[in-house]
């Protein structure tokens, strides 16, 4: 085991020493545990100190007003934001008469291990109260990948060196309070005591509680039970309120002695359902977890993970710190998506409650093609969650003067909640990204049925909003005016290249679908002109190129603005929070990967040259103040031959929560950023393409990467590919005698289940050297003393004081805070 950052690096685990209060928030979404349809924060057991306290179900939103001061026609008039429902984590001690708590008494060693293999959270405390008595408590956790509804927490409790009295509160907590907002608009906005009580139930070991929001009509219900084993008495009272329930536990002990409390937790909500309907499918929820067991619930969230990792781990050798890392972001995209169901992927995941708990286009265009390739289930019930708001978008396109369906940038249930229109509601592109899922979500699986229950009409009703966003000019080029691009630092523009690029592949994918589904076509009201129509434009559309700088424009001009000046705001990062967008929109510099987003989805609309000429362009231009960004950029900078820089954005990429590089981890775990270091390892030094249906590879490894193996879903079949440097060896998993033709480096190749076949690499020198970043925006870099100012802040904010628990004895994070802001160390 190699010491390297602040976890220890080791490659099926994140274990975190000691206890740093400064930076519970951070650890809390790191070791969140979640299926997609239950999330429940790390805080510790006992709920004290916390950073943020989160407990969330998929799509449990309260609706909120949304204020403007100068209020316009279209504005969304109100937003929608996650809940923090009730909180079934709590186990509080007493121990004789001192509450355990870590910020008194001797925290004598603290440990908390993520298993990415058993899908549990445990942690370890051996703490003395200040009276001197010590006990050892283990706790594990885990959210069931199998049992949707179900959590469960084992606890036990040791005496060390003397007998005690032991009191365990296990309890349900509604409307817990959270920290106030800050002004950062990525963080949460806060509701305060957002759950009304509807109904409690108490029996003996165990409660339910039913709450309702007050607007959005919404009600849940979380539900407990418990089995407790010691080798003496213990005596149990129940008792509940509207906004808590208690069961209480009583024994003493002798040291050696255990007391062990198994929590199951059962949770759901519903909009239909009644009270006592509810109420009743969370106590069936606990009589299947009780009825299942521990023992056996954890079988069967360790079978479900070996499942996962055997489509979808990515091996690599050379760099343990980064096989960690890519397994730790693969675990939370899985914990984002497994049993979402029906409903949306929040761009926080359950994780925290930053962006609202809102999805963005960050769903269908970077966690879906992982999960597309690793996870297609997943991928087709995300996209069939979309499909169920396809009327709200139908609207909105209406209320906008459009056809079609124009989906919101952010929701949670599908109506747009964006208030800031520039960089919502023109942001147009969203439509182009969810039909592009859709496409590929056919075009990589094989599988039609998703296209013909909901992907045709998605594909459609875009489609149509295209055509009536578009326009051709008097030569018949056709043109998208005014909208806004992926890059949110530029802004309603004139022929953004990926909106127009992404529109027509969606023009395009939607008259190829009417034409394979006539009968469906036929219903949905699509005549041969309209499909005609769709193809004209889709041929005749747009992209900006510069003829004297020979590279592609941004958007139409883009590369004739004023010039950002770099060196000026080198220690003003992210520029969003020092600069104001009227001085950001006019000038070329560039939030996050836009140009070279289409450079990588539509790659064979760009020619090698072009590539290398583009990439040498927007690099300089890219400050990355987006976490979606680092990884495209490892994909093109791989594809241009700078192996090492794509790799340093790996490494950025594959870091961003595991050190905060954004400093807000805290509220809650970039998804989209995590799933990119797929994206980043599988179509950078992969060199997987999908482009009209046809698979290709085009493996390269840089210097420090030694192996590089994957697997990949392709039309039914598990492809495994195996890059080392200067071959790369493919073959099928499946034991059948099926063969799958695809292209390496361009080389047609064939190969058959049992038989291997092995491809050479040769170097492919880059035709231009390695571009420079904006200063203080270079990405940080594998081992490197960090140079500039930013990536020194950045360092220094990510490790941070790694205090021994004694002197981490704050009186509380906040006030912790307050003194350090004060000064005082
Ligand atoms: C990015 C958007 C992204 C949003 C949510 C913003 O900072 O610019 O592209 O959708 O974060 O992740």
């Amino acid at each position: 085991m190699t010491e390297r950052a602040e976890f220890p690096v080791e490659p099926w685990c994140l274990r975190e020493r000691g206890l740093n209060l400064d930076l519970l928030a951070r650890s809390e979404s790191l070791f969140a545990m979640s299926n997609g349809h239950i999330g429940l924060r790390g805080n510790l057991d006992e709920g004290e100190p916390y950073g943020i306290p989160g407990t969330y179900l998929n799509s449990f939103y309260e609706v909120r007003p949304l204020p403007y001061a100068e209020p316009g026609y279209g504005y969304a008039e109100s937003g929608q934001e996650i809940v923090n429902v009730t909180n079934g984590k709590l186990i509080r001690l007493l121990v004789d008469d001192a509450p355990f708590d870590v910020r008194y008494g001797r925290l004598i060693a603290h440990e908390r291990v993520l298993d990415l293999r058993a899908g549990t959270l445990t942690r370890d405390a051996d703490w003395e109260s200040p009276k001197g008595r010590r006990v050892r408590v283990r706790s594990t956790r885990l959210v069931s990948f199998t049992q949707r509804a179900v959590a469960a927490i084992e606890y036990v409790v040791e005496p060390v060196d003397a007998s005690v009295r032991l009191v365990v509160q296990s309890e349900l907590v509604a409307n817990e309070p959270i920290p106030p907002r800050s002004g950062d608009p990525r963080m949460a906005a806060v509701l305060e005591n957002p759950l009304s009580a509807l109904d409690q139930d108490l029996h003996v070991g165990g409660a339910v509680l039913v709450h309702g929001t007050r607007l959005s009509g919404l009600q849940m219900a979380a539900g407990m039970d418990h089995l407790v084993e010691a080798p003496v008495e213990v005596s149990a009272e129940s008792a509940a309120m509207d906004d808590w329930a208690r069961i209480t536990f009583v024994c003493s002990l002798q040291p050696g002695q255990r007391l062990r409390i198994v929590k199951f937790l059962g949770y759901g909500w519903s909009s239909l359902r009644s009270t006592a309907a509810l109420r009743d499918q969370v106590a069936a929820a606990l009589t299947g977890a009780r009825h299942t067991g521990l023992e056996h619930l954890l079988a069967q969230q360790r079978a479900y993970l070996d499942e996962f990792w055997a489509g979808a781990d990515v091996r690599i050798e050379g760099d343990p710190q980064l096989q960690q890392a890519v397994r730790f972001a693969l675990f939370h995209v899985l914990q984002a998506s497994a049993r979402a169901g029906g409903r949306c992927l929040p761009t926080k995941g359950l994780t925290g409650p930053g962006y609202d708990g809102h999805t963005f286009w960050d769903s269908e265009a970077y966690v879906l093609p992982v999960l597309t390739y690793t996870q297609p289930q997943a991928a087709a019930n995300a996209l069939r969650w979309r499909h169920s708001t396809l009327d709200l978008a139908k609207e909105r396109a209406a209320t906008l003067g459009l056809r079609g369906a124009a989906f919101p940038w952010r929701t949670i249930r599908g109506q747009e909640c964006s208030g800031y229109w520039p960089a919502g509601t023109a942001a147009f592109h969203i439509n182009a990204d969810i039909a592009a899922a859709v496409a590929r979500y056919r075009s990589v699986t094989g599988d039609e049925t998703l296209e013909t229950e909901v992907g045709l009409e998605i594909l459609v009703e875009t489609a149509r909003l295209w055509i009536s966003l578009g326009h051709h000019d008097l030569d018949g080029v056709w043109h998208i005016a005014g909208v806004t691009g992926p890059d949110e630092y530029t802004a309603i523009v004139n022929d953004n290249v990926f909106t127009n690029l992404a529109a027509a592949h969606n023009l395009r994918s939607a008259a190829e679908a009417a034409e394979r589904h006539p009968r469906r076509a036929r219903d949905l009201g699509i005549t041969l002109e309209e499909v005609a129509a769709w193809r004209d434009a889709a041929d005749a559309v747009n992209i900006p190129y510069d003829p004297d700088l020979r590279v592609h424009q941004q958007s139409a001009g883009f590369t004739r603005l004023p010039s950002w000046d770099f060196e000026a705001s080198r220690d003003k990062y992210p520029l969003l929070l020092h600069a104001p967008y009227f001085d950001l929109y006019r000038r070329q510099v560039i939030k996050q990967a836009d140009l070279l987003l289409a450079q990588y989805w539509f790659g064979d609309r760009f020619d090698d040259e072009n590539k290398a000429r583009n990439v040498d362009y927007y690099e300089r231009r890219t400050v990355r103040d987006s976490s979606l960004s680092a990884a495209i950029q490892a994909v093109t900078a791989a594809e241009v031959g700078h192996l090492e820089l794509a790799y340093d954005y790996v490494y950025e990429a594959a870091q961003i929560d595991l050190r905060d590089l954004d400093h807000n981890s805290g509220d809650g775990m970039h998804i989209a950023s995590l799933a990119s270091v797929w994206t980043a390892l599988v179509a950078g030094f992969g060199g997987l393409r999908d482009y009209q249906g046809q698979l290709s590879f085009a493996p390269q490894l840089p210097d420090l990467i030694t192996r590089l193996s994957f697997t990949v879903q392709w039309r039914g079949l598990r492809l495994e590919v195996d890059i080392e440097p200067g071959r790369a060896t493919y073959g099928l998993r499946d034991r059948t005698d099926s063969t799958l033709a695809f292209r390496h480096h361009g080389v047609e190749v064939t190969v058959t289940a049992g038989k291997p076949v092995t491809a050479l690499i040769s170097k492919r020198p880059p035709l231009l050297p390695r571009p420079p970043q904006p200063p203080g925006r270079e990405p940080l870099h594998q081992g490197e003393s960090q140079s500039s100012s930013l990536a020194a802040g950045r360092a220094a904010a990510a490790v941070g004081p790694y205090l021994p628990p004694a002197e981490a004895r704050a009186s509380s994070t906040a006030e912790h805070q307050q003194r350090l802001a004060a000064g005082e160390t």
